[in-house]
Formats: C-alpha cells, sequence, structure tokens
C-alpha cells in the first residue's frame, strides 16, 4: 500500500432536525474519531470535517409540527449538536452548517459547473408561476375551486372537503397562497442526473478500485457490503434522478426561471464537506485546494449504510463531471446499532441521547466511547443494551484496566516512594509482557488503517489484560516478604505496560489516556515512541487518580426505566389516534392481494402521483398513487406491494385507477411499502 500525503476525512453530515443520538455516534462520528486521532498521534497530515446538514424534508416537517420556522429548527439542532460533539471529544478540526452563504455559494457554483460541463439532461415542464411574488409555486401555495365538489379553498395536491386529490391545473379560478394573485403557466427547467451513463467507469471504480483505467485503491480494504450494495444497484441499472426539487427551504437553483427550486440533497449535503475544508483553510490561512484535488490526498467518507450508494455513486459521478476532484478513497460505512431489542427512532424517542448522557454521566465520555466501539456495526447491526454497558464499563474497564494501573502505581509508591525500581534479570514471563508491548502499537495500527476498530480497541485493551494477569499471578505483595529484588523486576516490567497504554489506547479513550500520561509525566512523547520501555529506573511517577467507577444496579435500572417510560408514552399517543373497532363482515369485505409493480411513471403536472400498472395475478391493472414524493418511479419498479383490489375504480387526473397499494406512514411522514417477507406470488390472498 503505498502511503498517502494527506488524509480528507468526514462523518456524514447529520441532520438538524433532531438531538444526535448513541446511532450516530457508532455509525458516523467515533469511528471517524478513532481514526483520525490515531492518523495525528501517527504524525500523518489529516483534516476532519463534518458540520449540521440544514436543509431537506426532515427539517421542515419538524418546522411544520411545531408550528416555528426551518431556521429556528436548525438553529437549536445547530448549537446543540456542535457543543455536544465537542464536549464528547470529537475532535474536528471543523464543525460546519450548510445554512451559510458560502455554503450555498459552493453547492450553486458547482451545480454551475456540471450544467456548463453537460452533465445534465436538461427538460422542460410548465408550472405555475406567481408574478408578484415570482416564483414557482408548489402545489400547496396554490388554492381555488374543486372541480369535483366546488369547495372554494382547495389546494393544488387535494381538495380537504371531498378528498379528491387534484393538480394545480384541475383547479377552477386557482389562486397564489402566497400574494392572492391569479397565477400563471411558465416553462421551467428540470435537470436529471443520467446515472445510467456513467456505469461503466462506475463498475471499474467500485469492483477494480481502477478509475480512468488507472489503479485506485485497494478494492480489498472496502468492506464487503459496501461493495455489495453498490454492485447490486449498478446491476438493476442506474436510473436519471432528478437533481432539484420545489421547495422553499434549501439552496436555490442558480439559473434564472428556477424561483422557487432547490438543490437536491446530493447535490448540496456532500458539497458540505467541500465548503468546509473551504472555511477551515480560510480561517487558518491555509490553501483548501490539495484536500480535495491534490492526487496524493486519501479522501474517506465515514457514513451509515443509508448513505451508501449517495457516497460511492452519485457523489462520484458528481466529483467527476466536475473535474478537478479526488474520488472517495474508501468509504468505510458502518451498519446500524439497535437499542434494547429495537430500531432506534428519533420520533418514537427510543434513543440514548448524547446530550442527555453527558448531563447524566459527567466525565464518563470514555465509557461509552468505548462500549459503543465494542460494539461498533462495523460488519452487522449491532445492539446496545444497558446491561451490556454496565458488564463492559465494570469487568472490563475498572476491573482490568483501571485495577492493573491503580495497583501498579499504589505498590510503586509504597515500596518506592514513587518511584521506577531498576529490574533485575529478565525470566521468560517477563519478556512475553515486554514483547507483547513491543508488538501492540503496530497491531492497533494496522487494525485502525483498515478500519477495524472494535479488534483495534480489542488490542490494546489485551496488553493491560496481559498486564493485570501478570501483576495478579506474580503476586508481588507475597514476594515481597521473600525476595525484595524479584519485585522491583516485576513492578519494572508492570510500569513498562502502564507507560505504553496512553499511546495505544488514546484513540478510543481519550481522556483516561490524558489521565495517566500526565500522572506518569509522558505528556512530551509520541506515538511513535511507543513499543518501548518508556520508563528508565529512577524516574518519579505521581499517583493516578480513580479512572473508572463501576455502574450500580440502580444506574442500569433508572436508564432502562427512562427508555420504557418512552415507549408507554408513544403507545398512549397512538392509541388516542387509533380508529374504532369494525366488525369482522366489514374486514372481510376487503380484498387484498399481494402484487407485484411493473411499470412506474409520474402522473404529469403533479408531484405526488405515480401511476403504476400491477400485476395482480388476475390481470394487470392500472393503479395511481400518492407516493410520488416518497419514490422516483425507478424505485418502486419490481416492489411486491399489498393491494386492495377490490376498490370502486376512479378517475384521478384522468387516469382511472384501479385498486390502492397499501402503505406504512411513520412517525416522520415517511411512506413505506407492505411487503410480503419471503416469498409471497402476485394474486395471494392477504388476509
Ligand atoms: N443528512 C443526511 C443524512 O443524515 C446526509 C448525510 S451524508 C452527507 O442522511 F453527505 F450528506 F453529508
Ligand atoms: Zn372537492
Amino acid at each position: 500500500m503505498s502511503s498517502p500525503k494527506r488524509y480528507m476525512v468526514t462523518s456524514a453530515l447529520p441532520y438538524a432536525n433532531g438531538p444526535l443520538h448513541i446511532g450516530h455516534v457508532a455509525g458516523a462520528l467515533l469511528p471517524a474519531d478513532i481514526y483520525v486521532r490515531y492518523l495525528k498521534a501517527a504524525g500523518e497530515e489529516v483534516l476532519y470535517v463534518c458540520g449540521s446538514d440544514e436543509h431537506g424534508a426532515a427539517i421542515t416537517l419538524r418546522a411544520k409540527k411545531e408550528g416555528v420556522s426551518p431556521q429556528e429548527i436548525v438553529d437549536r439542532y445547530h448549537n446543540l449538536m456542535k457543543e455536544t460533539t465537542a464536549k464528547f471529544g470529537i475532535n474536528f478540526d471543523l464543525y460546519d452548517r450548510t445554512s451559510t452563504p458560502e455554503h450555498h455559494k459552493s453547492a450553486q457554483d458547482f451545480f454551475l459547473t456540471l450544467l456548463e460541463k453537460g452533465a445534465f439532461e436538461v427538460k422542460s415542464e410548465e408550472q405555475f408561476y406567481d408574478e408578484q411574488e415570482q416564483q414557482f409555486l408548489a402545489d400547496r401555495y396554490i388554492t381555488g375551486t374543486c372541480p369535483k365538489c366546488s369547495h372554494d379553498k382547495a389546494y393544488g395536491d387535494q381538495c380537504e372537503n371531498c378528498g379528491s386529490a387534484l393538480s394545480p391545473t384541475d383547479l377552477i379560478d386557482p389562486r397564489s397562497v402566497l400574494s392572492g394573485s391569479k397565477p400563471v403557466l411558465k416553462k421551467t427547467e428540470l435537470w436529471y442526473l443520467p446515472m445510467g451513463d456513467h456505469e461503466d467507469w462506475l463498475r471499474d471504480y467500485i469492483e477494480k478500485g481502477e478509475l480512468n483505467g488507472k489503479h485506485h485503491h485497494e478494492v480489498k480494504e472496502w468492506k464487503r457490503h459496501v461493495i455489495g450494495q453498490c454492485k447490486s444497484w449498478i446491476d438493476s441499472g442506474l436510473q436519471s434522478r432528478a437533481m432539484t426539487r420545489d421547495l422553499d427551504w434549501g439552496v436555490p437553483v442558480p439559473v434564472e426561471g428556477a424561483e422557487g427550486k432547490v438543490l437536491y440533497v446530493w447535490l448540496d449535503a456532500p458539497i458540505g464537506y467541500i465548503s468546509a475544508t473551504k472555511r477551515w483553510a480560510e480561517e487558518n490561512g491555509q490553501d483548501w485546494e490539495p484536500w480535495w484535488k491534490d492526487e496524493d490526498t486519501h479522501l474517506v467518507h465515514f457514513i451509515g449504510k443509508d448513505n451508501i450508494v449517495f457516497h460511492c455513486l452519485i457523489f462520484p459521478i458528481l466529483l467527476k463531471a466536475h473535474g478537478g476532484y479526488n474520488l472517495p478513497y474508501n468509504v468505510p460505512a458502518n451498519e446500524f446499532m439497535n437499542l434494547e431489542g429495537e430500531k432506534i427512532s428519533t420520533s418514537r424517542n427510543w434513543a440514548v441521547w448524547l446530550h442527555e448522557y453527558l448531563e447524566e454521566f459527567p466525565g464518563h465520555e470514555d465509557e461509552l466511547r468505548y462500549v459503543l466501539t465494542s460494539i461498533m456495526p462495523e460488519q452487522k447491526d449491532s445492539e446496545f443494551t444497558w446491561n451490556d454497558y454496565r458488564d463492559r464499563v465494570n469487568n472490563e474497564l475498572a476491573d482490568i484496566l483501571g485495577n492493573f494501573i491503580n495497583r501498579a502505581v499504589v505498590l510503586t509508591h509504597k515500596y518506592y516512594e514513587g518511584h521506577v525500581p531498576a529490574p533485575n534479570e529478565l525470566t521468560d514471563t517477563d519478556r512475553a509482557v515486554l514483547d507483547l508491548i513491543a508488538q501492540t502499537p503496530v497491531k492497533v495500527g494496522e487494525l485502525v488503517r483498515g478500519y477495524r476498530f472494535r479488534e483495534a480497541q480489542l488490542e490494546a485493551m489485551n496488553l493491560a489484560r496481559a498486564g493485570n494477569k501478570y501483576l495478579t499471578e506474580e503476586e508481588p505483595w507475597k514476594v515481597a516478604k521473600t525476595d525484595p529484588e524479584r519485585v522491583k523486576t516485576i513492578m519494572y516490567v508492570c510500569l513498562q505496560v502502564t507507560a505504553n497504554l496512553p499511546f495505544v489506547l488514546h484513540p478510543f479513550l481519550p481522556n483516561t489516556s490524558a489521565k495517566i500520561a500526565q500522572a506518569l509525566h509522558l505528556d512530551h512523547l509520541k506515538l511513535k515512541d511507543a513499543g518501548q520501555n518508556l520508563l528508565a529506573p529512577g524516574t518519579a511517577i505521581d499517583k493516578t487518580p480513580i479512572l473508572f467507577t463501576k455502574v450500580d444496579e440502580e444506574v442500569v435500572a433508572k436508564q432502562v426505566q427512562k427508555l420504557e417510560d418512552a415507549k408507554k408514552a408513544s403507545v398512549t399517543r397512538q392509541v388516542a389516534e387509533a380508529a374504532p373497532n369494525i366488525e369482522f363482515e366489514q374486514f372481510a369485505g376487503l380484498d387484498l392481494r399481494v402484487a407485484e409493480i411493473i411499470e412506474a411513471e409520474r402522473v404529469p403536472k403533479t408531484k405526488k402521483l405515480l401511476k403504476l400498472k400491477v400485476n395482480t395475478g388476475l390481470d394487470e391493472r392500472t393503479v395511481v398513487s400518492g407516493i410520488a414524493e416518497h419514490y422516483a418511479p425507478e424505485d418502486v419498479v419490481g416492489k411486491k406491494v399489498c393491494l386492495l383490489i377490490n376498490l370502486a375504480p376512479r378517475k384521478i387526473r384522468g387516469v382511472e385507477s384501479q385498486g390502492m397499494i397499501l402503505m406504512a406512514e411513520d412517525a416522520e411522514g415517511k411512506l413505506i411499502f407492505m411487503s410480503p417477507q419471503g416469498g409471497g406470488a402476485p394474486g395471494d390472498k392477504i388476509s
């Protein structure tokens, strides 16, 4: 492996729509922090940026729910996330945000370059425009008279009186909600990214680690699940994707005639990494470009698995089409971390919130880092439980690491007034421990550079484990009565282990490592000095503070209770919203079947509707479904769904819809398909 000149490292920008929880930490923040802390300690040149993703539907939905402006939401959560990550010791060089004018300009410039270079497929379409406000109107911003029931306050997407789905052009006497004026139809452009055009080189990039026919990165260093997900996307055919959205919250599309349109999240948030680099460079009197453009820089993105295709396919297409930029060298995505048997959920309040942990466990940041690293979902989903937290803190951090260091230091003070004794002749056992001191930094380094943080932490802890075992078995407190010279050797070996621990543990346990290094007066040393005997005989050492206290049963019970309470509150909310009972006959009247979507297209001039052709097993028929804001046509073809087939046909926007696809709506308002698990063929009855 050729070593790069510098590393540009990023963590996925968290949405500023809620506080951070342990899923964010274990997924994208902590692994990056460990990696960066290690590389910096090893003397590498590294820049690590992140920031708040302040655009997108998650933010506007939250704002709507609370009845406040999106800006109020993002200010609140940006500040909270910035504070909590700093307190938790995530060592960004800069934590930026995407609502700044600088980021808007940087994303807009990026878009314009892509436009100039012909990276998009441009289509045009007519859409309502408010001439007074000079902007295009999203469906909700148009009202008028319903063509079905004559209700005079129908919206451009729906009549709330009769429930009909509408398109703005259906309204009789349409009005702009913004100005009350009569909107006019105006031509507007749509920009699509033709991903299919990039299939060939993406395949080489993902499967062979090649770019432009040249070696780019080591494929074997990429995680299998990351490559697997990318391959399956490429294999199922890459479709064109719209690069803008009609929204009033986001980075405006910098083109005349595009008022009311914003850049799609993937032309916005990842550019945030670049904007953050520019700001850092400006604040530090440096040049930003080598970090993104120099061939000797390795670009590494830490993300959760839900962002894999965006970082491995879409962002690379954008970077390459723009020209001049490096493509990701690795994207070591993590899978998900669950909590006490369930998926973490912001809206259901099923989470361990980082800011609450910091308040309730002040000074115990390293304990959470340690546990989250121990169970980091590197290759598959994992699970956090408070019982496991207690066990790891008590049995590993307190009983092994803390106990060993405490005994080594206390005995040194007891026998030698705090001075390192000179050793006598070494036994094989002594030598084995000293050998481990030499091997550990090398092993830890290789594992960290290979993004295997769980094993790396385990190796570092194994040194403490070996030291603890050695001390327990050598029993210097007994030997002291018969052979004081031997005790000197034992304590010398224990102290060398102690002195090396802060160097190998530093990326994982930065606060603990600092306390040890300070007590042993090792602050001046660097990682490269580790792996040998660092304390010369005669050196004075201080007593270390208590490093870890045990977590007792009450603390665990309290945290579990808190989660139970959150669940109860969420169930109570849902019960209040539940529909009244129905008779069995009413249910039996529903003919529900498994069906497969075989074709999909947008219903023209609508934002919400997809026209789907489905195979019901009995026939092929057309169904109009209001899911277009959640799924692109290319996302749904081939999906098996649950279809109500005996719903009376009705015309929606001139298209006859013969049935209804059942969708779940999650607490965040996202629509999810009800698909059969493990089989199910079109026509199968659901009851
Ligand atoms: N905020 C988005 C998410 O959490 C995107 C993060 S990845 C980035 O899914 F590239 F956009 F930063
Ligand atoms: Zn109506």
